[in-house]
């Protein structure tokens, strides 16, 4: 979908959307440029890997790293879902800061495989992905031999129903930064490669604001998925499309959530309910891939402020005569 960077220049990063009905047979497959985090939209992945087995269902995430080899079965006959690969760096949990000890994403919720070997002497494939480009080797055995291993270089997954978010209990929309699950550095300090944050359900009760992300900003590009749910987007915000926010664009709502917001009662409410959706944000500037660019599927008539009208000039004649008696010249267009 898009990217930036190099794994060859050991930064950088890209996102992919995937679909497969077609299990791996003796194969297995290694990212010998970065390591996966896979987001399952549609249908189990029951992944295979040499420190064990992982059954990841959509709602959860997984991530497998640079270098291992996997493979994937599919128990309900296909599978669609997006991929977040980073270059040079590995995912982590945030610092918590003043959060304190707990809160987002909590340690005890990732599960990882134990070890799991199978003995077969017969031949293998192994397709490795190398500076973009695939590879493959022949084997006389199955990779996934391995008898017991320690370490914590290994691959995981996360329930994102376990994913506690945190948010404004007074005023005020909060940055979208607050739901991020997992991060990975880039070689700039303080600086993140990529951040994986997740917009569930949950309860809105902020008074005297905007309730919705206001008009903004932000020095991240943002690409938003949609696992399952409704977002509020107007069009065809679907699961399996992704949608871009490039670095330093302004951005806000539509007109029918913006007016439904200006005018709604501020009541605590829940809200999103049943929507999972995830934001892969970058400090990175994102350069579309042809098949984004040109997809037929590729929806044009995308805005943040599609339909908005201007709606001080409902207050034309008063603006004017307010103009005129401060001893102002005319405004242009008014
Ligand atoms: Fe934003």
């Amino acid at each position: 979908y898009d990217g930036n960077g190099s794994p060859m220049l050991v930064e950088g990063l890209a996102i992919h959307t995937y679909a497969c009905n077609s299990d791996m047979d003796k194969e297995a497959f290694v990212n010998s440029d970065g390591d996966f985090l896979i987001i399952p939209v549609k249908g189990q992945l029951d992944i295979q890997t040499e420190l064990g087995r992982l059954l990841v269902f959509p709602g959860e995430i997984t991530v497998v790293q640079r270098e291992l080899k996997w493979k994937v079965t599919l128990p309900d006959g296909s599978a669609t879902g997006y991929i977040q690969e980073i270059f040079g760096s590995h995912y982590e949990l945030l610092n918590l800061g003043v959060v304190g000890s707990h809160g987002l994403a909590n340690p005890r919720d990732f599960e990882h495989p134990v070890a799991h070997f199978e003995v077969d002497q017969t031949n293998w494939e192994v397709i490795y992905k190398l500076g973009g480009k695939l590879f493959t080797c022949k084997q006389d055995h199955t990779p996934f031999d391995v008898v017991a291993w320690h370490g914590n270089y290994v691959p995981y997954k996360y329930n994102l129903d376990f994913f506690i978010s945190l948010g404004s209990l007074t005023r005020e929309h909060i940055d979208p930064s607050i739901w991020t699950v997992l991060t990975a550095r880039s070689m700039t300090p303080g600086v993140a490669l990529a951040d994986f944050a997740f917009i569930g359900e949950r309860w809105d009760v902020a008074e005297q604001s905007f309730r919705p992300p206001f008009f903004h900003r932000n020095t991240a590009s943002e690409v938003l998925g949609l696992i399952k749910g409704e977002f509020g987007f107007t069009g065809d915000f679907v699961p399996g499309a992704l949608v871009l926010e490039s670095g330093f664009g302004p951005h806000g709502r539509e007109d029918g959530p913006y007016n439904a917001a200006q005018d709604m009662e501020l009541k605590p409410m829940k809200i999103l309910k049943g929507t999972q959706t995830v934001l892969l944000e970058t400090s990175m500037m994102m350069t579309l891939t042809e098949h984004a660019t040109n997809s037929n599927r590729r929806q044009s008539n995308k805005g943040g402020a599609r339909g908005l009208e201007a709606k001080f000039l409902k207050y034309k004649d008063q603006i004017l005569a307010d103009a005129k008696a401060a001893g102002l010249g005319l405004i242009p267009g008014l």
